[in-house]
């Protein structure tokens, strides 16, 4: 049976939990499974720029015995001239799963209902739900059980990363609080899509304006760049509009004792974070950025297995 995974509740807690163990795993023993044998290729696709969506996924289908195809958007046929619908099909006869990094949602949609093969969202302007794999990974590492841990994001609310942490954290029964101004709290249905989520689990997502409250006794500190890809017209706005929302020392204090900080980076030092944390002691950036190559690894096998699955 096709699964896609197109933004994180996509799939059960009970499957977050299972494809976080199989993580576990694949660090643990970098080549135990080989899907991909043959070598199989799986396309990995990008409308947007990156480093560590592309290295991890091009070392990662290789880890599994496959071979990954790039392909930028900018001198392929997708992105304009053919649709994803219509580029799926083609792609599905030869290869055994599509990576694709966009803008809108629903191009991955519509890709995803064109084809029989797994769909895999490495970013959209709404979700980024394989950073998330990577993060909680990182977040399970450092704190051992996730469920009733407090994470709390600065920043850009309406971002693909708060919105992410708003569904996957529920998922894993975590406690989200997302500091914002009002004008970039995360989207309704998004955080109404969370609170259902997080009835099931006993996490729970809180919208809040004040950094100091929301920061109070964390265990996870995270934040995002204020200027996301497709953003960069609104850059000299939200500058102004997210000052407030830095992630200093100051602010850290407020947490846990023990709190980590994590970003999925890029960042920029000097705005939505200062060097002296992101390069501090309670920063985890390097593990969660090593983590996308493991997190992804499994979610890859754990699509394939599925695939093979009666419907
Ligand atoms: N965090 C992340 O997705 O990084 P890239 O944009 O470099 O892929
Ligand atoms: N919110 C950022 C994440 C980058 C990995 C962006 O979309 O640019």
């Amino acid at each position: 049976m096709t699964r896609h995974f197109l933004r994180d509740d996509d799939i059960t807690p009970a499957e977050q939990a299972e494809i976080l163990d199989l993580a576990v795993s694949l660090k643990a023993d970098r080549w135990s499974q080989q899907p991909l044998e043959g070598p199989q290729t799986v396309a990995v696709i990008f409308d947007k720029s990156s480093t560590r969506t592309r290295v991890s996924f091009a070392v990662g289908i290789a880890d599994l015995g496959g071979s990954p195809l790039i392909i930028s958007t900018a001198n392929s046929q997708l992105g304009g001239k053919e649709t994803p619908a219509d580029t799926a099909r083609v792609l599905e006869r030869q290869v055994a799963a599509i990576v694709w990094r966009t803008y809108a949602q629903a191009g991955l949609e519509e890709m995803a209902a064109g084809t029989r093969v797994p769909v895999v969202n490495a970013l959209s302007d709404d979700f980024h739900p394989c950073q998330l794999l990577a993060d909680l990974l990182t977040i399970k590492e450092h704190k051992g059980e996730l469920a009733g841990l407090t994470l709390s994001f600065f920043g850009d609310g309406q971002s693909n990363m708060a919105h992410s942490y708003a569904l996957a954290g529920a998922m894993a029964g975590m406690h989200v609080r997302v500091a914002s101004p009002v004008d970039y709290a995360p989207r309704e249905d998004i955080v109404a899509d969370a609170d259902r989520i997080a009835a099931a689990t006993g996490g729970s997502i809180t919208l809040m304006t004040d950094v100091n409250e929301a920061a109070a006794g964390a265990d996870i500190i995270v934040t995002d760049t204020w200027v996301s890809m497709g953003k960069e017209e609104e850059k000299l706005a939200r500058l102004r509009d997210l000052g407030a929302y830095k992630v200093t020392q100051e602010l850290m204090s407020l947490a846990d004792g023990e709190a980590i900080f994590i970003h999925c980076l890029p960042a920029d030092r000097g705005y939505e974070v200062d060097a002296d944390v992101i390069d501090g002691p309670q920063s985890v950036i390097w593990d969660e950025a090593e983590n996308r190559l493991h997190a992804q690894k499994a979610l890859l096998v754990w699509l394939l297995a599925k695939q093979g699955e009666a419907a």
